[in-house]
């Protein structure tokens, strides 16, 4: 009998419920404190899975009491929200999406993994894989943006990250896809708002991500809050057990999100706590976090015949095998035992977190060259977010510390000729009297750098914004400086898209720096004075209006586009409908131009892949890389499908007059679609391939090319 059975075999039930069991620690809480790491219940057997522990010693004393002092001896599964980054902390994900850098995103999560495994962890609930098409929504700043394949790809490239090739190896951790599914889409943007998307919407942009992580091994999955056409994901039988475990396979771990069992009887599916945790169990969740339904209430609804033993028994070989496949009953204390240093290869964390930063950082505007700036221009630094240590993390800094993120002010006097300092204004308060003294800061200098936005809270978990500008007086301190006539740059933070338009409008430039991480002072320093040109892209279409939200790029055609000679056409009569920056948009020093667009076939059979080429030129004076995107269209199907559908990225990094190529595979099975009937299907016809440096139609690349049958 293989270790598993043998242990069901001897498993009480209580035992057994305590595998399926997962509570808070009080080192880190991120919701309502309902449980305690009490060495009793670990003794017991009541507590088979913690989270929010860190520091090795703990884990290691926790799991001592665990494998030594509790009956049959299994080892705890030890859980963190290590989401970008543990001990360092790099780019929020949002930001290492406009990376667009499979290598660099499966770095990051390798070094996050190392760091985490050293301080005894072997699970981490990331990636968040949720498409983010709202910018009201605060989780927006956790995900890979508004486009599903790009999300799926960042997807697997963290998982990969995360996980190696095999789960038990040294700086190996479990990951979890989270939130499934369609989290990203909350009525009117409010976080834990019920959903309502189409089952199309669902297996055409909601899904595929999960699809992804799940065919790159992930360990572990997490049910999202929220409810989807009435049924809460939590107890979401058809898409947990039907969709993730019969029709993928899945036959990893589904963990609850916090407390989300219990929150059953809030979203009144379930009258009692034992029907609540019977639903989920019964849906496939293996275990409940923190809301103690199982443990407490799977009795009760054993008996009453709400659930079988032989689900419960199918949920604990679950745990239990993801237990095994990491190595902890082999070897429970190995974590935090090996040298971090050889473990991560003597790669200097610090530096791939710098390069992560200035890879994140988008250049969003930049009239009459404004950047980079001179060694010798005499610059002016103001703003609230020029000396934000703790918000440089964002949110979910993990183990990281204040301490160690280094801001603009303690940096760019380095690099740079820094003559005045001000903060003028504080994000969260309504006093304008500092507004005079960053002025006067200002007026003795050439150029200001103006740093605004928000404060690492204002995005993340339960951070809807219904006005997603800049908070508190920053405007007035923005337009009090502007007033004086001089060069004025941006440097925005924040979790999100921002509507400033006026701002857009009026500085010399802006560039978005989202929440850079530990190193956000020295990268950002690096991009202002040109020791790297910006090469970060938007992995969001950024509105113009909030009223545009939901704004994505990959609208499906209308019977009446837009056409300003005719008022029945499809348009705001207050606002564009373009975006005030495209999916895909960001600006370096100097310029590239594209041309030259080629296709290894015209006419291609269903088995086939096809190279799409271009030609790209730097045309500026100074080394620079450009990213260009591979977008398709089908032209007429039996169903109308978007204008553009993102299958494909390449970068190039060229010296000044250099020209190269870019070759994008494209496979015909990237242009199925979900039929009517929602299966999969690839149908014969022309399709257009466009190419580009962001989403903006007017200004594609285009062919087209004839899929036979
Ligand atoms: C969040 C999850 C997170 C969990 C554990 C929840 O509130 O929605 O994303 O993994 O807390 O911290």
């Amino acid at each position: 009998m293989s270790r598993i059975e043998t242990l069901l075999s001897k498993m009480t039930l209580r035992e057994k419920l305590g595998q399926l069991n997962m509570v808070a620690s009080g080192y880190a809480v991120t919701g309502p404190l309902l449980g305690g790491d009490s060495p009793d219940a670990i003794r017991s057997g009541d507590i088979g899975n913690l989270l929010n522990m860190v520091g090795v010693d703990h884990v290691n004393e926790v799991q001592r009491i665990a494998v030594e002092e509790s009956r049959l001896g299994i080892p705890l599964l030890l859980g963190f929200d290590v989401i970008h980054g543990h001990k360092t902390a790099f780019p929020v994900p949002l930001a290492e999406a406009a990376m667009f850098d499979r290598a660099a995103w499966a770095r990051t999560a390798r070094i996050a993994a190392v760091e985490a495994w050293n301080d005894g962890l072997a699970l981490t609930f990331a990636p968040m894989i949720d498409v983010s098409r709202d910018l009201r929504w605060g989780r927006i700043v956790e995900s890979a943006g508004e486009d599903s394949w790009l999300n799926a790809e960042m997807a697997i490239a963290k998982v990969k990250g995360f996980q190696g090739s095999d789960l038990s190896a040294i700086g190996s951790i479990a990951a979890t896809a989270k939130h499934f599914c369609a989290y990203g889409a909350p009525v009117a943007g409010r976080e834990y708002a019920s959903v309502d998307v189409s089952d199309r919407a669902l297996h055409e942009i909601y899904l595929p991500p999960f699809e992804a992580a799940v065919k790159a091994g992930v360990a572990a999955i997490m049910p999202a809050f929220n409810s989807l056409a009435g049924m809460p994901m939590t107890a979401h039988e058809p898409l947990l057990k039907g969709w993730l475990r019969d029709k993928l396979g899945f036959d990893g771990v589904i963990i609850s999100d916090y407390n989300a069992v219990a929150e059953l009887m809030n979203h009144g599916v379930a009258g009692s706590l034992a029907e609540a945790a019977a639903l989920s169990l019964r849906a496939g969740v293996d275990i409940d976090m923190v809301s103690n339904a199982y443990r407490k209430h799977l009795p009760e609804a054993l008996s009453a015949g709400l659930i079988t033993m032989a689900e419960i028994d199918a949920s604990v070989r679950r745990v239990l095998a993801l237990k095994e496949r990491l190595g902890l009953f082999d070897q429970p204390y190995r974590r935090g035992t090996a040298p971090l240093a050889a473990m991560a290869g003597n790669i200097d964390h610090h530096e791939v977190a710098r390069d992560a930063a200035r890879k994140s950082c988008v250049l969003l505007t930049n009239y009459n060259d404004a950047l980079p700036l001179t060694r010798t221009e005499r610059i002016a630094l103001i703003g609230p977010l020029a000396d934000a240590q703790a918000d440089m993390r964002g949110p979910w800094g993990g183990a990281s510390v204040a301490e160690d993120s280094i801001t603009l002010r303690t940096s760019l006097g380095k690099v740079a000729t820094v003559v005045a300092q001000a903060e003028g204004v504080k994000i969260n308060s309504d006093d304008m009297s500092g507004i005079a003294t960053a002025v006067e800061a200002a007026r003795v200098a050439d150029t200001v750098v103006l740093c605004l936005g928000e404060t690492a809270p204002m995005s993340g978990e339960a951070a809807s914004r219904a006005h997603p500008e800049l908070p508190g007086k920053q405007r007035e301190l923005a337009e009090a400086i502007l007033a004086l006539g001089k060069k004025v740059v941006v440097v925005l933070f924040a979790g999100r898209p921002l509507t400033l338009p006026w701002l857009f409008h009026n500085a010399s430039a802006v560039l978005m720096a989202w929440w850079p991480g530990e190193q956000a002072g020295p990268a950002i320093g690096d991009l202002l004075m040109g020791q790297e040109s910006p090469s970060g892209r938007l992995p969001v279409s950024w509105p113009d209006a909030v009223g545009q939200a939901p704004l994505y790029y990959e609208q499906y055609p209308t019977g009446r586009p837009f056409n300003p000679n005719d008022h029945y056409t499809s348009k705001y009569i207050d606002a564009p409908n373009a975006p005030a920056f495209p999916f895909g948009h960001g600006l370096t020093y100097g310029a590239f131009a594209l041309s030259g667009l080629t296709v290894s076939k015209t006419v291609f059979g269903p088995d086939d892949t096809i190279e799409v080429s271009a030609t790209v030129t730097n045309t500026g004076k100074r080394t620079a890389q450009e990213t260009v995107f591979l977008f398709t269209h089908d032209l007429v199907a039996s169903l109308s499908r978007p204008l553009l559908e993102l299958r494909g990225f390449a970068k190039i990094s060229l010296d000044p007059g250099q020209s190269g190529t870019v070759t994008i595979a494209l496979a015909a099975r990237d242009l199925a679609f979900p039929g009517r009937d929602l299966q999969p299907v690839l149908e014969a016809g022309d399709f257009e391939i466009k190419l580009g440096s962001s989403a903006r139609r007017s200004q594609l690349l285009n062919t087209r090319v004839t899929l036979k049958l």
